[in-house]
């Protein structure tokens, strides 16, 4: 017989350990230099989401434009988690005008049955790493996948754009190239990334520690250079023993996630669009590197946007495929992201 109850799977006895294991999981969302700036709140089953202006990159990110896509991140893994354990998640986007970072509500609606693939989503938000480097030549993101992704952007309300022609490839490494010059003649820029930057053995539970890229970046064609978060020293970890070494390496496929406006709700709808993307990927073993540098010099960003995305604002520009081995990477304990709510 049917059961009478629509099955539900970890219910836990009180909506606030609820709501602390979606928090606990949504802290895993990629932010930018893993700023993590979020924090969370909730008042019976409703969890409020707000960016925290404090973790904001002044000089590389003035408008708090890729810390909402940060946000936007955790949104939608928070959103997933909250379907794992059994609800509805209800959101509400900007709920207050007058507060700019209060970013969205989600309430721990109706309850849902369990469902396969809110399991197999879930289960890639601690997976899912950032990649950096090359990638391995061979099958990467087949087409059945792009499709997909295609259309997890589009329901998220943003874009996504597969670059394929070679001259507009080496065009987006090139300007990637020049953003990373011009961000290393830029000294505030230094100073405020060598913050996110931490030096090896530190115990600080955010910033881009130096297991999570590699030592030296062997060139692919075309050449889409990391960011140096090893500050010229040398940082970074060894590329493993008989792990393909050796190999060639390839580029991956480039893409944009685009929207139609540019305001703070463009910017969270890209960032669902985007973890949904990071982890439809992750499901099939595909991971994404990403080269924001470009999008962050304004006159850069406006090229992009002209010449790429058909008028269209660019928010990120990533390149996926198959990585040899998966980075590490660190978070503040959920507790820390939680505040009182007011
Ligand atoms: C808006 C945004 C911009 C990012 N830009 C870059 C970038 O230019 N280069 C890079 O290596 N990583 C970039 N990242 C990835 C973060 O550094 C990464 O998410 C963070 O260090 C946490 O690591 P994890 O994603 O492996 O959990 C970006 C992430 C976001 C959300």
């Amino acid at each position: 017989m049917e059961p009478r109850w629509p099955r539900v799977r970890n219910v836990s006895e009180t909506p606030a350990e609820d709501v602390r294991r979606a928090v606990e999981a949504a802290v895993w969302a990629p932010s930018v230099h893993n700023t993590q700036p979020w924090s969370f709140s909730h008042r019976g089953s409703r969890i409020t989401l707000r960016a925290d202006p404090d973790r904001r990159l002044g000089v590389a990110d003035p408008t708090g434009r890729e810390m909402v896509i940060s946000c936007g991140a955790a949104l939608l893994s928070l959103r997933v988690a909250v379907r794992w354990l059994g609800y509805e998640p209800e959101v509400r986007l900007l709920p207050d005008p007058d507060r700019p970072n209060l970013l969205a509500d989600v309430i721990l609606g109706a309850r849902i049955a369990e469902n396969d693939d809110d399991r197999r989503l879930y289960d890639q938000i601690r997976r899912r790493r950032t990649h950096r480097g090359g990638f391995v030549p061979g099958p990467g993101v087949s087409p059945a996948l792009q499709a997909k992704m295609r259309l997890e952007a589009q329901r998220e309300g943003a874009g996504l754009l597969v670059v394929e022609d070679p001259h507009a490839l080496r065009v987006l490494a090139a300007l990637t190239e020049a953003a990373e010059h011009l961000q290393q003649l830029d000294a505030s820029y230094l100073r405020e990334s060598a913050r996110w930057a931490p030096r090896p053995g530190t115990s600080r539970p955010e910033g881009v520690h130096e297991e999570a890229y590699p030592r030296r970046e062997r060139r692919t064609e075309p050449y889409f250079p990391g960011r140096d978060f090893s500050r010229g020293q040398g940082w970074g970890s060894a590329p493993g023993a008989g792990a393909g070494s050796a190999q060639e390496q390839v580029t991956g496929l480039v893409m944009l996630i685009t929207t139609s406006g540019d305001a703070p709700g463009d910017w969270l709808r890209a960032g669902q669009a985007l973890q949904r993307i990071l982890l439809r990927g992750a499901q099939e073993d595909v991971s994404a590197a990403f080269h924001t540098q470009a999008l962050e010099i304004p006159e850069l960003r406006a090229l992009v946007r002209g010449r790429f995305c058909r008028g269209r604002h660019p928010q990120m520009l990533l390149r996926l495929g198959r990585a040899e081995a998966a980075r590490a990477s660190v978070r503040r304990p959920a507790e820390q992201s939680m505040i009182e709510d007011f």
